[in-house]
């Protein structure tokens, strides 16, 4: 059988393409630091969190030196705390988030970062974030979540060192 020159061309193309579409999408899904949330942040009951020594008062606790946990509750359509209150860390520090959510699955990222995960019912999702300098970072909710999914949103404050003050910390 004969191929013709211009077959083979278009064959060759059509592979090239095939390989880097399943190259982009390996990418995307393992690449760039990128892992599905694990069980590291381990397991709560979402109808129980007003008994979770944490869940029940979220909000910044210090760890150590420069180190804080934040604890996050998604709800439709608002982070607690975040979306009234805007979650505060100083400048400097190294913060550990820990999101859950209270009824279905919402995202969590810091806008303009590669700080991104989701909050799932029952499950914690950790990550450790570094916040150089004073800044104010958006969150967004990137899980359709309900009719107000696109209005879910939030803040966090990075305060300046000289005015942070412990009061700004549930501990
Ligand atoms: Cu919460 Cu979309």
């Amino acid at each position: 059988m004969e191929i013709h020159k211009y077959e083979k061309i278009w064959l060759a193309g059509a592979l090239l393409l095939i390989v880097g579409f399943i190259a982009t999408v390996s990418y995307g899904a393992v690449g760039a630091g990128i892992e599905m949330v694990d069980n590291e942040g381990g397991q709560v009951d979402p109808k129980a969190l007003d008994q979770h020594p944490k869940f029940s008062e979220p909000g910044t606790y210090k760890t150590g030196p420069n180190q804080y946990d934040v604890y996050v509750v998604a709800q439709q359509f608002a982070y607690l705390p975040g979306t009234s209150d805007p979650i505060r860390v100083p400048a400097n520090s190294e913060v550990t988030f820990h999101v859950t959510s209270r009824d279905v699955i919402h995202g969590y990222e810091i806008v303009g970062t590669n700080a991104n995960t989701m909050a799932i019912p029952g499950q914690v999702s950790q990550m450790t974030v570094k916040f150089g300098e004073a800044k104010e970072y958006g969150l967004l909710c990137n899980e359709y979540c309900g009719a107000a999914h696109h209005a879910m949103e939030g803040k966090i404050v990075v305060v300046p060192e000289d005015e942070w003050n412990e009061s700004m910390v549930v501990n």
